[in-house]
């Protein structure tokens, strides 16, 4: 009792010279303002873009009070679609510039890397040296979101998604083969890790990828010991960009999966559609982003 009764004047006090009394002592003398920083790799095709862009709009519906944008990392692909479309993405240090200047004050970065490998770590400097920055310029809040695998419980929820999604088209004679991207960084575990939770709910999924481990030949030696002939190629990336068309479904390219399981008698069919395409996936960023928000 005493103690609210030293309290009250004090609170009074902040009421009169109309600074906000937080609680807990806590004292606020600006008003908060949350903004939401989607970060994409990117993609050129128009076509493609759906999958980011239902992410934003399912971001925006989330959090209704805060302000959601979008970057992209890629400036080859930025350049593109401004000569190209004149529209204009800015990377994430010319959005958190605008959105500091914009007068946000708590900022929450969610990337939709799948794994949390370079391009997850350059954008990670990016948020770590502006949380640095105290006073005028700075922001009171910025933090970074995890990728969408970021642990084991991540690899679980996605193969049990990617089992509803296409496990209609597993059999006795069938598989499904997944296309990650891959990567240098120490990261592309993740890959692997991914592979044995796929494993566990089908012995007819397989994965290999791009540009790291496992390799379409390591991926092959797996395919042929399970006897299948017939094939899915399904893309593990966001978006059914560049590498979903060219390098895995193009027909007409020798080089590409499709073209090299013909070429080994299988029957291939692909599915050009990103994870972001699917309404679950988009579930399970929007999951990292509300445990970074709350
Ligand atoms: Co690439």
């Amino acid at each position: 009792m005493k103690k609210l009764l030293l309290l009250l004047p004090v609170a009074a006090l902040f009421a009169l010279s109309g600074v906000a009394f937080a609680g807990q002592g806590e004292v606020s003398e600006k008003e908060v303002r949350r903004a939401v920083l989607v970060v994409s790799f990117g993609t050129s095709m128009p076509e493609a873009r759906h999958a980011i862009d239902s992410l934003v709009d399912e971001a925006r519906r989330a959090f209704p009070d805060a302000e959601v944008r979008l970057a992209y990392t890629s400036n080859i692909i930025r350049r593109k679609i401004l000569k190209e479309e004149n529209l204009f993405i800015p990377t994430p240090l010319e959005a958190l510039a605008k959105l500091q200047d914009d007068g946000f004050t708590h900022v929450y970065v969610q990337p939709t890397h799948i794994i949390p490998g370079e391009e997850y770590e350059d954008l990670g400097r990016v948020v770590t040296a502006l949380a640095s920055i105290p006073g005028k310029f700075g922001f009171e809040k910025i933090v970074l979101g995890a990728p969408l695998l970021a642990d084991e419980g991540d690899c679980a929820d996605l193969a049990a998604i990617l089992h509803r999604t296409y496990g209609d088209r597993l059999g006795k004679d069938r598989a499904v083969v997944f296309m990650g991207h891959g990567s240098p960084h120490s990261a592309n575990a993740f890959y692997s890790q991914m592979a044995l939770c796929l494993e566990k709910v089908s012995d007819r999924f397989f994965l290999g990828t791009v540009e790291g481990f496992p390799s379409f030949d390591d991926m092959v030696r797996h395919l042929e010991k399970s006897g299948v002939r017939r094939v899915t190629l399904v893309p593990l990336m966001i978006v059914a960009g560049d590498h979903a068309r060219n390098d895995m479904a193009d027909g007409d390219d020798p080089e590409s999966w499709l073209s090299q399981l013909k070429e080994k008698g299988y029957r291939v069919d692909a599915v050009i559609s990103g994870l972001g395409e699917n309404s679950e996936v988009r579930a399970l960023f929007l999951k990292h982003l509300k445990a970074l928000v709350d």
